[in-house]
C-alpha cells in the first residue's frame, strides 16, 4: 500500500550536547538522517519523501541526498520554531495523497514491518501510531513524594512513524494553528478532533537519537545488523 513520508529534520543539537543539528552527527560512516532516508528509499511502497529542513542547512542535506542517491526526495519545506510547525509546513507542501506518514528523521531504526502495518491500519482507521509497552514502573510525584503508582498495563511509549489519512492530518494541523494548540505529537492533533487513533505495536529498537547515550545504543544496533 503506497504512502508519502514527511520527515521533520529541522531540529537542533541541544539535548545531544552537539553544536549543530544532531542529525548531521555520524553513526560510523554517515550522518544519522541518511539511515532514516535509506529505509524509505528502499521501501517499494514509499512513493515520495518530503523533508522539513532549516533554510541554512538545505544545501548540506541536499548534498547528502544526492551523494547517497536518495531519489525519492520530492521536496523540502522550511522548518519552523517547533517540530509541529516543521511538520505542518511539509504537510502543506505535499501534493494530496492517500496515506501520509510522519516520521522523525532522528529515528533511523524503524522497521519495514512496522511501517507496513501502520500504513494498512491508517488506510482503514484514518490514524495509526507506533508505540511500545512501558517497561518500567511509573509513578507520579509531587515535590519528590509519590502520589500515585500508575497502572503500567495501560501505558504506551509513543514513537513515530504516525500514519494518517492525508485530509485528516491536514485538517488537524490547520485546526491546531487556528486554536494556537501545541501538541507533542501529530496524534494529539487528531485526538483533539475526536477521531480515534489506533496503536500499532512497534519495536524498542526504534529509538530516537536524542541524548549522547543514544548514539552508543545506535552504534550497537548497527553492529548487530551487520553480524
Ligand atoms: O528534538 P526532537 O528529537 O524531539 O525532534 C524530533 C524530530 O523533529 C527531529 O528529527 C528533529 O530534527 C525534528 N524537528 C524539526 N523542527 C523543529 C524541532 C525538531 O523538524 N523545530
Amino acid at each position: 500500500m503506497k504512502y508519502t513520508v514527511v520527515l521533520p529534520a529541522a531540529g537542533s543539537g541541544k539535548r545531544m550536547k552537539a553544536n549543530k543539528n544532531k542529525l548531521l552527527l555520524e553513526l560510523f560512516d554517515k550522518p544519522i538522517f541518511l539511515y532514516t532516508l535509506e529505509v524509505f528509499q528502499q521501501d517499494p511502497q514509499c512513493e515520495a519523501i518530503w523533508l522539513a529542513v532549516k533554510e541554512e542547512e538545505r544545501s548540506i542535506i541536499d548534498h547528502y541526498v544526492t551523494k547517497y542517491r536518495i531519489t525519492k526526495v520530492h521536496g523540502y519545506a522550511d522548518g519552523g520554531m517547533e517540530r509541529q510547525d516543521s511538520v505542518r509546513a511539509c504537510l502543506e507542501a505535499i501534493p494530496p495523497c492517500g496515506v501520509v506518514l510522519v516520521h522523525d528523521a532522528a529515528r533511523p531504526f524503524i522497521s519495514r514491518d512496522v511501517i507496513t502495518r501502520l500504513v494498512e491500519t491508517a488506510k482503514t482507521c484514518g490514524a495509526a501510531i507506533a508505540a511500545v509497552p512501558v517497561k518500567d514502573t511509573i509513578k507520579k510525584a509531587a515535590n519528590g513524594i509519590i502520589t500515585e503508582t500508575v497502572d503500567r498495563n495501560q501505558l504506551w511509549m509513543v514513537q513515530t512513524p504516525q500514519a494518517f489519512d492525508y485530509n485528516l492530518i491536514l485538517k488537524a494541523a490547520k485546526s491546531a494553528v487556528e486554536d494556537d494548540f501545541l501538541g507533542t505529537d501529530e496524534a494529539m492533533l487528531v485526538e483533539r478532533l475526536g477521531h480515534p487513533v489506533q496503536i500499532v505495536e512497534s519495536t524498542y529498537e526504534n529509538v530516537k537519537m536524542t541524548t549522547p547515550e543514544d548514539l552508543i545504543y545506535g552504534k550497537a544496533i548497527l553492529e548487530s545488523q551487520i553480524q
